[in-house]
Parts: C-alpha cells; structure tokens; sequence
C-alpha cells in the first residue's frame, strides 16, 4: 500500500473514498461538522436514516453525496467522545480497514487523524497504517487460483489539520509502514506449512532480508558449529528429524560497537509432533506454528533495520522440527546443554525449552543489555490467558514494567505471572541437573523456570505467546504478534518518543 499525507480542506478532495469519524450520538467531530455543511445536511440525514448511531466500531459507507468531491464516503463509528483513547481508535481503524478492504475502492482520503483526540498524531498515525495493514491482509500464495479482490486498496492518503501535524502524522507513517512490514512477515512464515517453512527457509529468509541492508549482518551456525560449542540440548531435539538445524543470527548495528546489544531470541520449531512423547492427531497441523516466536523475531529485525533505529538489537532463532524417528530424543534421555547443565527428557514434547537454553546460553556472549525471548512455549499458557495476553515472565522489575507497558499501547498485551524459586523444585530430577517437564500443575510457569536456569548472565523475560501467535478456527491464520509489542519496546529503548 501507498501511503501520503496532505492538509486540506475535507470536503474538496478528490477521492475514490472520504473517511470520516463520528461519535455517539451522531456527535460530529469538526471535520464530519465541515463535510456536513458542505452537503448542507444531507450527511446527518442519510446517517440518522441508515441508523447510524455513531458506535464503536460500526461503519456506513455512503454514495453520491452532494457537495463533496469524493465519490464516497465512509462513516467510522468513533463511541463516546469522552472515551476515545488509543485503544477505543484502534477499533474504529480496524473497522474502517474492514470496510475499506470490502468496500472496493482504490484510494481513500482518512480524515479520521485529522481531529483533535488525546492520542498523538504519531501514534495514531501508526496505529492507522499497522490497522489497514492488517485488515487487508491476505494469505493466497499456496492458493493454485487466488482470488484477490477486483479492486485491492492501493492507496492511501491521511488528511492532517496543519502543517506540524503533517510532519507527525508522516513519521508516524513510516513507523507504521516498518512495524505492519515485520508483522506481515512474521505472520507469511507463520502460516507457510511445515513442508515449506524449515530451517532452511527461515534462514533463508533472515539472509534474504539481509541483503542491501549495510547495518543488518546474518550469521548461521551449522549442526556441526552447535556440536563444536557443546549445544546438547538442542541438537538432541533436530536428531529426529530430516532438516538440518540452524541456529539464525542476526546482527543489526544501529549504534556504536560498544552500545551493548537488546538480544531477541524466537522459538523456531518449524513443526511439532512432539517426537517420540507424540501429540494427538487432532489439531496437530497447528504445531506448523510453532516457529512463530523465530517469526516474530525475525520480523522484528526486519523493522528495526527499515526504521533505521538507533539501537544495537540482535536476532537469536533456534529452528529445529520435533519429530519422532529411530534416532529421536527418547523419554529418560539425559543431555548435555552448552551451559554444561544436564537435562533428563522426561517428555520429548517439551523440546521449545531444549532449543531455547543453548540459544539463551549463546546469548552470554553479547553481553546484553537485556533478553527477550518469545516462544510458543506452553499449551498451558493458553489455559491460563486464552488468546488476549502472552504470558510474561521476568524478575526484572524494570523490564515487566517496560514491556507490559509496550503492550498497553500497541494493544499487543502481555500479562504478567509468577517466576518465584519456589516453583523451581518441580524441575528436580533423580539422574540429572533437572529435568524438562514438572508435573501436572502450573505448566507455563514451570517451562519459564526452566529457562531462568540458562538466562542468569543478563536481564530476561520471557513471553510465552502459544496463545497469542495464531487464530483458530474460520479465521484460522497467524497474528504476527508480539511484533508490535517488540518494535514499541525497541522504539521506547531507542528514545525515540511519539
Ligand atoms: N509447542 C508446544 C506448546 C503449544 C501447545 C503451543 C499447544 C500452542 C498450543 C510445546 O512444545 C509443547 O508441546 N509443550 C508441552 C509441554 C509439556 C510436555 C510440559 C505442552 O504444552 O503440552
Ligand atoms: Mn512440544
Ligand atoms: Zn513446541
């Protein structure tokens, strides 16, 4: 999509489509006020009798109004004017891309940045592109005879109320444009099948958007660079699978060499049958996603090198399948991972911990300023959030407050859980250091303190996104989450404010 931005009078520009807010009540904010009295009123009529009532989230497109230049007119229903806070806007742009991207039109004119609301013209900017960005997303490229619609939204033009505004609303744009850029990615790896996206192709993938870009560098390290560096862990869970391992990382160079780095370290388990403690067959085909974490990060990188940011930020992704075979992890194994710390396998199915602790161990060598990873982690983790919030987990009092904060504003929420030494104890393992699995209770919880065992050297979180990082059901498809969550908690860390 092609984005611009102009000031300009509402009612006098032409367009395929001019969108438009309104509030409760038929409340009109100045520029629906304005394009009203160029219709001399026929806006409120045909909204009062379509019964548009202004509610969140409900839209009306209108045709052939006199007066304006547009040859259409989309109302957004904005709710009460008093509650209209990021959040609240974020509804009312989602619902305008939905009608955009059904509604046949070609370009649209947005007004809807160009009243006064407590939110910022920046951000509101970027929540509009990542909004649109998202409601016109489509995954045909397996589809033998897609069917695009006949008339793809192709460009879009914000309306600004003056010049100062302009300028926000543009960087807001290309924020926008490099956050929804990262997220497409993350959600096209996603929903490619475990045939077509292995480890092989993520660091394809990663090397592909490498390329032209000076401050971006992608390294692989091989199943025989693991073995030369003692990763146990994780090339026990590959040893049952066909596809060579890789272990992506990818280095973006925003600030001077000695700035140390934000670490970002992404489950890529590209499919997970769970090896020989194999899962039911029902669903299975949802474990492709088990690589959305990698995706994310990968994603994540993607942005911070188009956004130029001023930071040094650098992509962990362990990518492995987890499948059973003659020469697969076994229950009762005992491995050795790089940190020197043995693992007994209680349960092959909780290979995501066995990847992550060689890559978080790797991580040491950076000497981070801190370590994210992102990980569909735990079934259990759907049990306790559903599908709204990814689980959080640090003792970083710091970082839970950034990255919970990041949530709140980009509306990619994280909440909160426990990581107290209490819950250590149901790791202990009779032959082992520890084992992978600790009984029936407190799951995610549990795959969050194995993990805390390999990330003391730096400051850590953890964000369990099992349930976050794909919809089921009729809208069946990877959400590209937590890659807002990600790229706001980079910009805040870059100081770059807005
Ligand atoms: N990839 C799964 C976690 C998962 C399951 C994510 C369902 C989303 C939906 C992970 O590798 C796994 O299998 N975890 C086990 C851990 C258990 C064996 C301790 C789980 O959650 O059942
Ligand atoms: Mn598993
Ligand atoms: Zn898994």
């Amino acid at each position: 999509m092609d984005y611009h931005v102009k000031t300009g009078i509402p009612a006098r520009q032409a367009t395929a489509c001019l969108v438009i807010g309104v509030h409760s009540g038929l409340g009109t904010p100045a520029t629906a006020e304005a394009v009203d009295q160029a219709t001399e009123g026929a806006l409120r009529r045909q909204l009062v009798r379509a019964g548009f009532d202004g509610a969140a989230g409900k839209t009306l497109m209108l045709h052939e109004l006199p007066g304006i230049a547009a040859q259409r007119l989309l109302a957004v229903g904005l709710g009460d004017a008093g509650k209209l806070d990021a959040k609240a806007q974020r509804k009312a742009f989602g619902a305008a891309g939905r009608a955009l991207a059904t509604g046949s039109v070609a370009d649209a004119l947005i007004a809807l940045t160009a009243d006064r609301v407590s939110v910022p013209a920046r951000q509101g900017a970027r929540d509009l592109v990542i909004a649109l960005e998202e409601a016109t997303y489509r995954f045909d490229q397996l589809k033998s005879k897609p069917t695009p619609p006949k008339v793809p939204l192709a460009r879009v033009t914000l309306l600004a109320a003056d010049r100062s505004a302009a300028n926000a609303l543009r960087r807001g744009v290309d924020e926008g444009v490099a956050i929804a850029a990262g997220t497409r990615l993350a959600k096209d790896l996603g929903n490619l099948p475990g045939n077509v996206c292995t480890p092989i192709h993520l660091a394809a993938t990663a090397r592909k958007i490498a390329r032209g870009r000076a401050r971006l560098r992608v390294e692989v390290l091989e199943q025989k660079d693991m073995a030369r560096l003692g990763m146990g862990a994780l090339l026990s869970v590959a040893r049952g699978s066909r596809q060579p391992p890789k272990l992506i990382v990818m280095h973006y160079r925003g600030a001077p060499a000695r700035t140390p780095p934000v670490v970002l370290v992404g489950k890529g388990l590209t499919f997970d049958a769970g090896g020989i403690s194999l899962k039911p067959a029902a669903d299975m085909d949802q474990m492709k996603y088990d690589m959305c974490g990698g995706a994310a990060v990968i994603g994540a990188l993607a942005a911070c090198a188009q956004l130029d940011l001023p930071l040094n930020v650098i992509g962990v992704v362990p990518s492995s399948e987890n499948l059973p075979d003659g020469n697969a992890n076994k229950p009762g194994d005992i491995v050795t991972s790089m940190s020197g710390q043995t693992i007994e396998v209680l349960n092959t199915d909780a290979e995501g911990r066995l990847i992550l602790c060689d890559a978080l161990t790797y991580c040491e060598r950076f000497k981070p300023a801190a370590v994210v990873d992102v990980a569909t982690l735990t079934g259990a983790c759907v049990v306790a959030l559903g599908h709204h919030a990814s689980g959080l987990f640090t003792t970083d009092e710091a970082l839970a407050g950034e990255l919970l904060a990041a949530g709140e504003q980009t509306g990619d929420r994280g909440w909160r859980m426990p990581l107290w030494d209490d819950y250590q104890d149901q790791l202990d393992s009779n032959f082992a250091d520890m084992a992978n699995i600790g009984g029936k209770s407190a799951g995610a919880i549990i795959g969050a303190c194995f993990l805390a065992r390999y990330a003391k050297a730096f400051p850590w979180a953890h964000l369990d996104i099992a349930g976050t990082a794909w919809r089921t059901g009729n809208d069946k498809g990877a959400t590209g989450r937590p890659v807002p969550l990600l790229m706001q908690w980079l910009l805040q860390r870059a100081g770059v404010t807005g």
